[in-house]
């Protein structure tokens, strides 16, 4: 899980700090169609800002008109101080990794490098030296002479990232970097890449739809729904206090259980869910009316399952039976049917290994779900 230990200073906090990338009310218009609508947005030097969420709710498009190769219809963007509206890509202290890093299949991985800096007329000698440096940077010299097709999927990946890099741009911005990897190779370049943006102190701007990846990369993340920003926050921040029902089943999974406060007070709230015959109380103050609506939502893993019921009854508990267990190796997920057909996932981990394939709660057996009154968050929207 995100520790947020990648931002010691966390300018954001700051409200004297000057953000290097400003986006002010920008949105974007295709026709009738909105796919970015009035998002602000501070991105601060050397951060490794995510944009997150499903396909087609604007996050290329935004990183688009960082780069300049769209244009806003509405607003402003401002980077190191100096409003881009005029300013054409190439002049821009960006450079972008496109999703499909095509690289040139018939120049080398030195030339495919080499390329930009070549077409920017630097001299022979320091296109040499930069190329050299980024290529033992993300661990390629031995690979030089390669054409891209005597490379694994990873190693490509890398290449494209040298040739993006070697121009020194001041922002990276990266469209799904990472899409074209398979899960293991995917994760183990996501640390290179925090490794290389740490050792440059580049900003990076991701795209990318894959919520774990944005979890472990980012030094914050703005979730997206179409066109909007639904939350902007450290990793931590978003998982452990979602504002939304959206953004806590985006984010990892929750339980939602829905019910109507009866009683709130700066410290805590409580909920009565009808449904389940159940009160929940939670330690955190709430402002809205007493009898209002809202979702308690509770993280399959903050969840205690037990055989036997609490000692005595109270808030935040409920039984129900085992429905499915899902053998994951480090975990195990139950799915817990509730009197009313409710289904309630709790993730335990594995601390003893099953004896002969029983575990210590079986199926169908009648189980006791309970958690801390900290464990979890209400939503009103
Ligand atoms: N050039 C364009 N013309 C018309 N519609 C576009 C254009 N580019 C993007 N869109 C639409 O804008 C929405 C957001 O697209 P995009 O930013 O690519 O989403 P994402 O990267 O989040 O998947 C989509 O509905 C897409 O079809
Ligand atoms: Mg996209």
């Amino acid at each position: 899980m995100a520790t947020d230990a990648r931002y010691e200073d966390r300018p954001w906090t700051d409200p004297d700090a000057e953000p290097f990338i400003k986006v002010q009310g920008v949105t974007k218009r295709f026709g009738p169609f909105t796919a970015v609508d009035n998002v602000d947005l501070n991105i601060y030097n050397g951060e490794l800002f995510s944009l997150l969420g499903g396909s087609g709710c604007g996050k290329t498009t935004l990183l688009r008109m960082l780069a300049g190769f769209e244009t806003p219809t509405e607003g402003s963007i401002f980077i190191d101080g100096i409003n881009m509206n005029d300013v054409p890509p190439y002049e821009r202290p960006v450079n972008m990794m496109f999703q499909s890093y095509a690289l040139f299949p018939h120049m080398t991985v030195e030339r495919n490098v080499a390329y930009g800096l070549e077409r920017d007329r630097v001299a022979k000698n320091e296109i040499a030296d930069r190329v050299a440096e980024m290529l033992a940077m993300v661990e390629l010299s031995p690979f030089a002479k390669r054409k891209p097709h005597q490379l694994s999927g990873g190693q490509r990946q890398r290449v494209a990232l040298a040739r993006a890099l070697v121009k020194r741009p001041k922002v990276l911005l990266l469209d799904e970097p990472l899409g074209a990897l398979d899960k293991r190779l995917r994760e183990q370049t996501q640390f290179e890449l925090m490794k290389i943006q740490d050792q440059l102190g580049v900003t990076f701007v991701v795209v990318t739809h894959d919520q774990e990846e944005a979890m472990t990369l980012s030094t914050r993340i703005a979730v997206m729904d179409t066109g909007k920003f639904v939350q902007i926050g450290t990793p931590t921040e978003i998982y452990e206090y979602p504002e939304t029902r959206f953004v806590a089943n985006f984010i990892g999974s929750a339980n939602m259980f829905v019910g109507r406060v009866t009683e709130d007070s700066a410290d805590h709230v409580v909920v009565h869910a009808k449904d389940h015959g159940a009160d929940f109380y939670i330690d955190h103050g709430l402002t809205v009316k007493e009898g209002s609506e809202v979702w308690v939502a509770v993280r399959p893993e903050k969840i205690v399952l037990s055989k036997t019921p609490a000692s005595e009854p109270g808030p935040n508990q409920l039984s129900g039976t085992v429905n499915e267990i899902g053998y994951l190796g480090n975990t195990s997920t139950y799915r817990i049917e509730l009197p009313d057909g409710k289904i309630v996932d709790v993730t335990s981990p594995n601390q003893v290994r099953p004896k002969s394939g029983r575990h210590a709660v079986d199926w169908e057996d009648e189980v006791y779900l309970s958690w801390e009154p900290s464990s979890a968050v209400v939503l009103t929207k």
